[in-house]
């Protein structure tokens, strides 16, 4: 059983782009922690990063075959993107938004989230556990 741990745009330079706010850790310790987390529960990780709508949506489609759940921080594609939200509502396992900062203390264009709509939990400024936090949560719906 794979769960898809995927990230939108920028976080590529997680550690690196303002780390005032998204911390120094890298997307490979994400990576690195989620897969530990993950074989707790018997499940395995695909890690997946893109800064392209188009692939973040292909990969959803790929995991209606391939994966038993995902793990989404969207990045700005959060407050935007209808598009991600309907090819998550043609994935029928369980979903979780993740935003490694606190979205809601930020400016108010970052409050809004379409995926909401659809995530099953929602895991905001929590840093990076945030990721593990949500792979425990997954773990308990799906692992075993
Ligand atoms: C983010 C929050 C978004 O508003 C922002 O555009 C990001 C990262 C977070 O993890 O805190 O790229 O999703």
């Amino acid at each position: 059983k794979t769960v898809f741990v995927m990230n939108g745009p920028n976080l590529n330079l997680l550690g690196k782009r303002q780390p005032e706010i998204y911390g120094s850790d890298t997307l490979e310790d994400v990576a690195n922690n989620c897969s530990r987390v993950a074989a707790e529960f018997g499940l395995e990780v695909r890690s997946l990063q893109s800064n392209h709508e188009g692939q973040i949506i292909d990969w959803i489609h790929e995991a209606r075959e391939a994966a038993v759940g995902i793990i989404l921080n969207p990045g700005a594609f959060t407050h935007t993107s209808v598009a991600i939200l309907d090819a998550l509502n043609a994935f029928e396992g369980p979903v979780f938004e993740v935003h490694i900062s606190q979205v809601h203390k930020r400016e108010a264009f970052r409050h809004h989230s379409y995926v909401s709509m659809r995530a099953d939990g929602i895991i905001v400024g929590c840093g990076i556990e945030g990721y593990e936090l949500a792979m425990r949560r997954m773990g308990t719906l799906v692992g075993g």
